[in-house]
């Protein structure tokens, strides 16, 4: 496995296995990897003869009152975990590399980044995107992989992908949670043990709604659910929404499926989930 610091030579590195004939995985992550990056790298490593794994906390997907600064940053344990996993290389680019004072380019996607998480954190997708399209075009990838813990971002870059022709296929991967069904998060490493038994319930009421979804009325599931989310202990709720899946735009009646998306305080820590919910 190597680790490459520099944006030019990944991206000669890159267009030599493209020109040679091989394909290339894309599994973009900030750090601090846990069980949900090793399961985008396992597919990655699987489908591709290639496997670059980003390591960058980008700092224009944070809002100024963000966690910006202290954002876990472990990368022993990161690199470790990439090679034990089969990674080849490790795309680790400093911020002046790939945000140089004179950078004056950002991209935008329009109503998928303003609504859900983009309503309570300005900029965010922006940055998300932007930062995206410029490692699509450093790893050249043929295949990149993204969780759905992060529905919205995934949609994001579908539409992103889809409107400006990249040859770059986006595989999404499903959530992987905790045993007692916490969705794996590096934030989750801000929870204190009292706050992570809280937490649970956060994904125990989306299963349950999941399951109401099936003989009861749109309202009366969302009703009984944020009454649920209040109920936890210490818990703010920015939205929990109930939306079209395909396009996360507002769902009627008669649409038979739709995803559950929340953004839930637990203390000081915010957390995102959702569940995919089918009559
Ligand atoms: O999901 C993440 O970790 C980040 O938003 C991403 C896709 C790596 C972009 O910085």
């Amino acid at each position: 496995m190597k680790v490459i610091k520099n944006t030019l030579q990944m991206q000669k590195i890159a267009l030599k296995y493209i020109k040679d004939g091989d394909e290339v995985g894309l599994v973009p992550t900030m750090g601090a990897l846990h069980e949900g990056h090793i399961s985008l790298i396992a597919r990655s490593v699987k489908s591709n003869d290639i496997t670059i794994v980003s390591i960058f906390v980008n700092p224009m997907q944070f809002d100024p009152n963000e966690d910006y600064l202290k954002y876990p940053r472990p990368v022993r344990k990161d690199l470790e975990i990439c090679k034990k996993n089969y990674v080849d290389y490790v795309f680790m680019p400093s911020v002046n590399d790939m945000f140089p004072v004179e950078h004056k380019t950002f991209l935008e996607v329009k109503f998928l980044q303003d609504i859900l998480c983009g309503a309570f954190r300005a900029n965010h997708f922006k940055g998300v995107a932007t930062v995206v399209v410029k490692l699509f075009n450093i790893s050249c990838a043929d295949r990149a992989y993204f969780g759905m813990k992060d529905l919205q971002q995934l949609k994001i870059i579908e539409r992103m992908t889809k409107d400006l022709n990249f040859k770059t296929k986006i595989i999404p991967c499903q959530i992987v949670r905790e045993k007692n069904g916490l969705a794996l998060s590096s934030r989750n490493s801000y929870l204190s043990v009292e706050e992570r038994n809280l937490s649970v319930n956060i994904s125990k009421i989306l299963k349950e709604a999941a399951q109401d979804f099936k003989n009861k009325n749109l309202n009366a599931v969302m009703k009984n659910a944020v009454n649920k989310l209040k109920e936890i202990y210490g818990s703010k709720i920015d939205y929990a929404e109930i939306i079209n899946f395909n396009d996360l735009s507002p769902v009627d009646k008669h649409v038979k499926k739709v995803v559950f998306a929340v953004a839930v305080w637990i203390g000081k820590t915010r957390l995102i989930d959702n569940i995919v919910m089918t009559k």
